[in-house]
């Protein structure tokens, strides 16, 4: 029986989910999934298109003409559009972050992620890693509901808002919050059955030594 595992970790925006999947991934040798990433890989290639957020059915024409690809890279997974990879610093600037949360709540585009998020096990399985953990709003609940452990991070939003402001990035973490808990298809829930953990008050480290203990578990 193979012993692969797959880790789901939801949360808000800035929950602490990409530091905590990237440090799980090295620990455990699994794939890091960031699907915010994949969002914003997405968006970029919209906006580069000259799309706006209102423009829902060009946005939906556009979406089959949109060939994605997956490249490895170190332990982290990249969406590829048309052979490309979108750069960090595209994906993460101001643009991007305004208008992501407004093409994600568009049922096209995320049914046209679904199966791509799916496959990103298979992934990870060709590359020989010991699992995956895929971090996002619905992977939980959507993507992977029957992932072998399923986490849900929250944090204050003011503690929240706080880490961006020390990361030196603009973005409105309450207002992204609240577009992705109140759209219709796949919104950021707390899957039932997942485990929530407050990380307001906790260190990366300790959330990361939480949920290490978790998986060590499940894997032995
Ligand atoms: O994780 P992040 O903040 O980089 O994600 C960017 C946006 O992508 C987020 O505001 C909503 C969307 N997203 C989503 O709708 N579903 C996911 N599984 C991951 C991200």
């Amino acid at each position: 029986m193979s012993s692969f595992l797959i880790v789901a970790i939801d949360g808000g925006a800035a929950s602490g989910k990409s530091s905590t999947s990237r440090a799980l991934s090295e620990r455990f040798n699994f794939l890091h999934v960031d699907t915010g990433s994949y969002y914003r890989a997405l968006t970029a290639e919209l906006l580069r298109r000259v799309l706006r957020t209102d423009q829902i059915e060009a946005v939906k024409s556009a979406l089959p003409s949109i060939t994605l690809g997956t490249r490895v890279d170190g332990r982290a997974a990249r969406m590829e559009i048309g052979g490309r990879v979108v750069p960090e610093a595209e994906i993460r600037g101001p643009e991007v972050t305004a208008a992501v949360s407004h093409f994600a709540a568009i049922p096209e585009l995320r049914a046209a992620l679904l199966a791509y998020q799916r496959a990103q096990a298979d992934v990870a399985r060709a590359h020989n890693f010991c699992g995956m953990v895929m971090e996002g709003r619905d992977i939980g609940s959507v993507i992977f509901p029957n992932a072998d452990l399923r986490f849900f991070l929250h944090a204050d939003p003011v503690a929240r808002a706080k880490r961006r402001e020390l990361e030196g990035r603009a973005d409105a973490v309450a207002e992204r919050d609240r577009l992705d808990a109140s759209r219709k298809t796949a919104p950021l829930v707390l899957a039932s059955g997942a485990i929530d953990i407050d990380s307001t008050f906790l260190t990366l480290e300790q959330v990361v030594e939480k949920l290490s203990g978790l998986i060590a578990a499940k894997l032995s």
